[in-house]
């Protein structure tokens, strides 16, 4: 029956972008992001970017991967000889995320199998610390990319298909579970207020810090700018309608996202752990301090992190991925090869931030803040500027016209193009200003 089949197909699209965005991104990321930003203030900061870039920018590359039917690096090519420049600057960016993204990856692998002894109960903190750099963390992120380069080594899509099936569920459960466990904890009403109640003194006195990471965060959690979704629509049939699934998927990840958030706020605070001090180990560390008081705290780890580990999988061979097709389509070279090569050099790429937490969260803000966003800006360029009418037509394809948002082209064009640049130009320069003068003097 043709009409199952497509329905199938559809859904495994669906599966795939969003295995793809919920991981790492949406359970660590989002919650140490907001930590370190002011907690409501970057919340807001956050929901204003998914509206007004997230959702309209994987719209664009949606609608160029499905024109092109191409690769990132061809999609861009189809535009000239220059713009495959910028499909390579894609590629280069999965690959450089890919190399520490496999570092948290292993705290969350090296987590899993400490829970069946709770080894972390006892002193969270100081536990974090050890496991988060040095030789531990350095096996731990190696097993992890082992694991990513053997399944794009022999790419089981059903099987990433079948698992975002079940962990998409099996996920939000859990953190509803969590969620509602962590608002019963004295000292949660405190974590809530700094999570949710508008501070738009901090909001409006930190903006230059606030914008790019939010827009970072965002790109960073819905796997945008670096080609990704461009090549997941480029298999898209096209009675299918983009804009419905796109709005899918950010709800669904944007809602992982603010889950993570009702459970390391309350967390934290219940502990009296200042949200500004628990950095890149927020979520590992209130969640430890959680698990250690709830009855079965080791069997409910063992849960938690498993399916945290599926969905950082899931993303991580996406990363891997874009660099791996892109040889493999354009060169005589065999896909388990070119994935084991690709897994050994993101390793060594990767060693200096699993043997220094902060070298990790500078690779992390490069990547967010500057790498995604100049990927996206050439996205919108490319989309907007060169398809135009053409890019609204393909929007349009498998879509009532009654529901087609006519605005889209020109609010790509006018305030993405606007937003993305403007957050470009503040993340570069307070690099420039924290980075290479500081190192220069
Ligand atoms: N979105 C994933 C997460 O939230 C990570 C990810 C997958 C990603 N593909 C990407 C990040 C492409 C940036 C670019 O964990």
């Amino acid at each position: 029956m043709p009409g199952r089949e497509h329905w199938g197909s559809r859904l495994g699209f669906i599966a795939a972008a969003i295995g793809s965005a919920v991981g790492l991104g949406n359970v660590w990321r989002f919650p140490y992001e907001a930590a370190s930003h002011g907690g409501s203030a970057f919340l807001l900061a956050d929901f204003v970017a998914v509206l007004l870039i997230g959702l309209p920018a994987m719209l664009a590359e949606f609608t160029m991967g499905r024109r092109t039917h191409r690769n990132v690096v061809d999609a861009f090519g189809a535009g000239g000889r220059a713009w495959k420049a910028a499909g390579a600057l894609a590629a280069v960016t999965s690959f450089w995320v890919v190399a520490y993204y496999s570092v948290v990856g292993g705290w969350v692998m090296r987590y899993l199998f400490e829970s069946p002894t709770g080894a972390y109960f006892a002193r969270p903190a100081a536990h974090f610390e050890a496991a988060a750099a040095g030789a531990d963390a350095l096996f731990y992120g190696a097993l992890f990319l082992l694991v990513t380069v053997g399944i794009v080594a022999f790419g089981i899509e059903r099987g990433i298909e079948l698992a975002t099936k079940i962990m998409v569920p099996a996920i939000v459960l859990l953190m509803v579970a969590l969620a509602l466990y962590a608002g019963t904890l004295p000292g949660a009403a405190a974590g809530y207020r700094y999570f949710l109640e508008p501070d738009f003194q901090y909001l409006f006195s930190n903006l230059d810090t606030l914008i790019p990471a939010a827009v970072g965060e965002v790109l960073f959690t819905l796997s945008l700018g670096s080609g990704i979704m461009i090549t997941y629509a480029s298999y898209v049939e096209d009675s299918e309608s983009l804009v419905t699934d796109g709005i899918a998927i950010v709800v669904v990840n944007t809602l992982v996202g603010y889950l993570a958030g009702l459970i390391v706020f309350p967390l934290l605070f219940a502990q009296g752990v200042r949200p500004g001090e628990a950095g890149a180990g927020a979520i590992f560390v209130s969640i430890a301090n959680a698990f250690r008081t709830l009855p079965a705290g080791e069997a409910l780890g063992v849960v938690f992190y498993l399916v945290v580990l599926i969905a950082a999988v899931s993303s991580s061979i996406s990363l891997l991925e874009i660099p791996t097709a892109y040889f493999v389509d354009n060169y005589p070279v065999r896909r388990p090869v070119v994935a084991g090569v690709l897994g050994v050099a993101a390793f060594l790429l990767g060693v200096p931030t699993a043997l220094n937490t902060a070298t990790l969260e500078l690779f992390d803000s490069v990547a967010s803040e500057v790498l995604l966003p100049s990927g996206i800006f050439l996205v919108t360029v490319f989309v907007g500027w060169n398809y135009g009418r053409e890019a609204m037509a393909e929007l349009g394809e498998g879509l009532h016209e009654r529901f087609l948002p006519r605005y889209w082209l020109w609010h790509v064009r006018i305030v993405v193009l606007l937003a993305v640049g403007m957050t470009l130009i503040i993340s570069v320069s307070s690099f420039i200003d924290a980075n290479v003068v500081q190192s220069l003097w």
